[in-house]
């Protein structure tokens, strides 16, 4: 009784010292807001970028970073925050001015877009996302901000969390793919290795949930196209990662370029007041995205500058980025009368917050280290790191006759492809200041694996896209003295990525034409691929006996690749996003609803399909193989018949029944077989990866809480509705097993 006595006074201690901790900042702010003009309140909800020729990733620190007028502006106080500034030298010369000759003294926020790395380059987050592995997605963020503080930067326009269900679009290389419940799960874990435990600390940084809302429903998979979803698509597929960030701890959102439903995100009062701030009670920062102020006249949403102003002002957007109309805007709008001072007040106290929380009131300088700057960028752990969590990215797609792994004293293998020896596209889009000569290639790191008396021909072959074939000839003689074939091919880094999307999804070029080419020498041919979305290889799938999903992995994607191919690793990764075979059937999402009339494969049938294509994707969502085989048990139930409040436990029993040593993820699907409104036909609600040894079993057990079997009901209220649910457990979203239970009142 002692104990517990002590242990609540000391909790009310904590609860009263943190309660007066913010609102001593909250004070402060009070004291701040105070002492400032309108202008000086309209500069720090006014971000602009560094100037862009300066940008050299060999030597990234230089002051012609920001322009004269820009240092002039810092002084006048009316710039709040840089983007696309780094570098410990020019971060605190900049912060100095603001510190020290600004009227108000208030520090800059530096932010930048640290996506999958800052100098050391991890595998896109799309890559990532496949390893089922949180804890790795996390040291991978955790790692980006440790370089990136370390360089004067305190904020990363991270994570993007938007759900993509169109791979044409070209930013799913950007994000976790195209489940709501993972989605939300891989949010949560950037966010926290972005911002650590404490965000004051010199190595976390602010994280950027976007973009709110709904970015990735872009019509025709047209980067920033109109987004027309019902409510019940934004509540069930699209908010939750963007809740599941924030749930986290994110302390900034960006909105999105897009519109919903005739409403553009940045003049959007309900998804940036009442959602966000209302029913999310969040308490950070929202800045717009690039010039999507000044967007709201180009939607038709706003008749001029000013009303564009107005309209992303009252909606909820704090920061203006780059498009400048807060600082030409507001102050007239304000002096007139016709936008209250106190929204200012309001935008500039969520600044500085998080400006607090970042401790740039206390030390300004924090982040620009020069000696930590030196240590951390590419110190070698964070190289180690990249390599391992770019090995647990590949997917296996196909491995005919055990041809993978290949053994490390075999005689010769040709090399071939446009991306075999390629330094700079295994970047990725976005790779910050990824560096293309610290890249190991496919080719680099098959030689440094394999035997001393294996012999490995090169050839290019081709490029990634264009339609000159006069390259196959020396590839195929190459192929034809060789014992086996690896080919890497794909995209380059460019065609995925903002405002790079595509009408389709095939290999670029002549790329398809050269494996067929290669396949005509008789040789085993392994396709390695590079690319930042699926691509429909139906071709590829059906001669080629084994293919290897790479994405873009990073600086260390030879070394990663090589460890796959020769078994020093065995592939773990398993897709996020559906491979379709055409991209006439996008969408082609594994959680889409049953319809009156299911797909049915006889192409007799009246039922959803297509007269000239199977009803099947071509790798659904979760697939991805391994070298080593899993057998399922068939999964049991605790209970059969539950209450709308209780739990059930799902469990099976999984055996590694292959020779290798291997992980798996152990995949749970549910199934609300009828309802208020009908249900998806499999919805994830859980995965555990598990690691195996030959001939080992694991019991497996997955609590399916009430939570996970929430919904909102015909009448929009968030719950457990009875009836019978299906469970299926499974190694990817197809390949299952069944159980079944019920809900009662
Ligand atoms: C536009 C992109 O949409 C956004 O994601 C990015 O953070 C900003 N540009 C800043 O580079």
């Amino acid at each position: 009784m002692k104990y517990f006595m002590l242990a609540i006074l000391c909790w009310v201690t904590f609860l009263l010292a943190a309660d007066k901790k913010s609102s001593a900042t909250e004070q402060k702010i009070d004291s701040i807001l105070a002492t400032m003009t309108i202008e000086e309140k309209i500069g720090q909800m006014t971000q602009t970028t560094g100037q862009w020729n300066w940008h050299d990733p060999a030597n990234y620190t230089s002051n012609s970073a920001a322009s004269d007028g820009q240092r002039i502006a810092i002084r006048e106080g009316r710039i709040g925050s840089f983007l696309n500034v780094y570098g410990s030298t020019i971060t605190r010369e900049l912060q100095t001015i603001a510190v020290t000759q600004s009227r108000t003294k208030i520090p800059l926020i530096f932010g930048f877009d640290v996506i999958h790395g800052f100098r050391t380059t991890f595998p896109i987050p799309l890559a990532e996302a496949c390893s089922w592995d949180l804890d790795a997605i996390e040291q991978s963020a955790r790692i980006a901000a440790r370089e990136a503080t370390a360089a004067g930067l305190h904020w990363t326009f991270a994570p993007m969390v938007d759900i993509a269900r169109d791979p044409r679009w070209g930013r799913i290389m950007e994000g976790a793919g195209e489940d709501p419940f993972y989605g939300s799960l891989v949010a949560a874990s950037r966010v926290k290795g972005f911002q650590g435990n404490d965000l004051s600390s010199n190595n976390t940084m602010a994280s950027c949930i976007k973009h709110f809302a709904a970015y990735g429903g872009a019509e025709g998979g047209r980067d920033y196209n109109t987004v027309d979803i019902s409510h019940r698509t934004l509540l069930e597929t699209y908010l939750p990662p963007y809740k599941a960030g924030i749930n986290a701890g994110a302390v900034t959102v960006m909105t999105s370029f897009n519109e919903i439903n005739g409403i553009p995100s940045t003049g959007n009062k309900n998804l940036l007041t009442d959602i966000l701030r209302n029913e999310w009670k969040f308490d950070g920062f929202v800045v717009s995205d690039w010039g999507a102020v000044g967007e709201l006249r180009t939607h038709g949403f706003a008749s001029s500058e000013s009303q564009a102003a107005k309209k992303a002002l009252l909606a909820g957007t704090d920061m203006d980025m780059e498009s400048f109309i807060y600082e030409h805007q507001l102050s007239a709008l304000v002096k007139s009368g016709e936008v209250n001072e106190q929204y200012l007040d309001q935008s500039v106290r969520r600044i500085l917050r998080v400006k607090y929380l970042l401790g740039l009131f206390d030390d300004p300088f924090r982040y620009c280290d020069s000696v930590r700057e030196k240590n951390e960028l590419l110190n070698p752990n964070n190289v180690i790191a990249a390599r391992e969590i770019a090995k647990k990215s590949i997917v296996l797609l196909k491995n005919e006759k055990n041809l993978l792994p290949l053994s490390k004293k075999i005689k010769s293998i040709a090399v071939v492809g446009p991306l075999a020896d390629d330094k700079a596209n295994p970047l990725g889009f976005w790779n910050a200041l990824g560096d293309p000569t610290k890249v190991t290639t496919v080719l680099e790191g098959i030689r440094k694996t394999v035997s001393s008396s294996t012999k490995i021909i090169y050839a290019k072959g081709c490029e990634i896209d264009s339609l000159d074939t006069s390259g196959f000839k020396k590839a195929v003689e190459t192929a034809k003295r060789s014992d086996v074939v690896i080919a890497v091919v794909g995209e380059s880094a460019v065609m995925s990525g903002e405002s790079k999307c595509r009408s389709s999804l095939n290999l670029p070029g002549v790329q398809e034409e050269f494996i067929k080419a290669l396949l005509s020498t008789g040789k085993p041919v392994i396709v390695v691929l590079m690319n930042g979305r699926p691509l429909t290889i139906e071709y590829i799938d059906s001669h080629v006996p084994a293919i290897l999903e790479t994405w873009f992995l990073g600086m260390e994607a030879g070394n990663a690749i090589a460890d796959v191919l020769f078994g020093d690793y065995n592939p773990s990764g398993k897709l996020v996003t559906t491979f379709p075979r055409t991209v006439g059937q996008i969408p082609i999402h594994y959680n889409h609803k049953n319809s009156g009339r299911p797909s049915n494969p006889d192409p007799k049938s009246y039922s959803v399909r297509y007269l000239d294509l199977p009803i099947t994707p071509l790798y659904p969502f979760g697939y991805g193989l391994s070298y080593t085989q899993f057998t399922y048990g068939k999964p049991s139930l605790n209970s059969h018949s539950i209450t709308t409040t209780d739990s059930i436990m799902v469990s099976v029993d999984v055996k590694n029944s292959g020779s290798r040593a291997g992980e798996e993820v152990v995949q749970l699907y549910i199934r609300d077989e009828f309802g208020s409104v009908t249900r998806p036909v499999k919805e994830l609600k859980g995965f555990k990866k598990i690691f195996l040894n030959p001939d080992e079993t694991k019991r497996v057990d997955f609590i399916v809480t009430p939570e996970l079997l929430s919904m909102y009901d015909i009448d929009m209220h968030y719950g457990v509705e009875s009836g019978t649910f299906k469970v299926y457990v499974g190694t990817n979203s197809s390949d299952v097993q069944e159980a079944s239970f019920e809900v009662v009142e």
